[in-house]
């Protein structure tokens, strides 16, 4: 299939798609992005820079109506931890296995070293092997793991990883993923 995805930051127009993207989601997935995503002004909050942290979206389809395939956000947290982002990221279930999740993951790291933030986080349910695979893959490193600590939907108990990316720490690991061509200089 001929299919060109492009991954732009989110804008006012996205936001009805965005609507219809998190809408379209399993519940399960949903639990991921925390923020209450199916709510037409909180996601239209976002597009307008008001709620803080970058956005973006991979559009799919035709330029002139496309659909969202996937969402990743890098929030800073507040107060004394405001230098550490924390990355939300989902991949539409028709979307995944082709690479898309790894591109929205390394935007978000590119703009958070951009915009200066020196740590990012991010949660993961231990059984998650591809968000385990891909942020281990662009340096990510277990943290920390939270026991018992998510209930899913049928009730069962899941571990939390809490995985973690120290920029300056691995700065220079940076340019083994490419991550120098993305931001436009040499790391090494
Ligand atoms: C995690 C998620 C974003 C991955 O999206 P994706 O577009 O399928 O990811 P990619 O195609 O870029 O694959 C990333 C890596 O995972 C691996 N992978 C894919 N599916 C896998 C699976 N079921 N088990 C193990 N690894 C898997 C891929 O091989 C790839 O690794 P590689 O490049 O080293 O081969 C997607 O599964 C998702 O939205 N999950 C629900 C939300 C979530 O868990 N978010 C992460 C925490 S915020």
């Amino acid at each position: 299939m001929d299919r060109t995805v492009e991954i732009v930051e989110l804008e006012s127009a996205h936001c009805d798609a965005l609507l219809r993207f998190f809408g379209s989601l399993p519940e399960g997935d949903l639990t991921f992005i925390e923020e209450a995503v199916t709510d037409p002004d909180v996601v239209r909050s976002w597009a307008s820079g008001a709620s803080g942290g970058r956005r973006f979206v991979a559009l799919d389809g035709s330029p002139d109506a496309p659909e969202i395939a996937g969402y990743v956000a890098v929030r800073p947290l507040p107060g004394w931890s405001s230098h550490v982002g924390e990355v939300r990221l989902v991949v539409s279930p028709a979307s995944r296995g082709s690479g898309l999740g790894r591109q929205l993951a390394r935007q978000a790291l590119v703009t958070a070293v951009g915009d200066g933030l020196t740590k990012l986080v991010v949660e993961v349910v231990a059984e998650q092997g591809a968000a385990l695979a891909l942020f281990t893959a662009l340096g990510f490193t277990g943290e920390a793991l939270l026991r018992d600590h998510i209930r899913d939907r049928e009730g069962n108990l899941r571990d939390l990883m809490v995985l973690a990316h120290h920029v300056d720490e691995t700065w220079a690991g940076m340019a083994t993923v490419g991550l120098d061509e993305a931001l436009g200089q040499d790391l090494s």
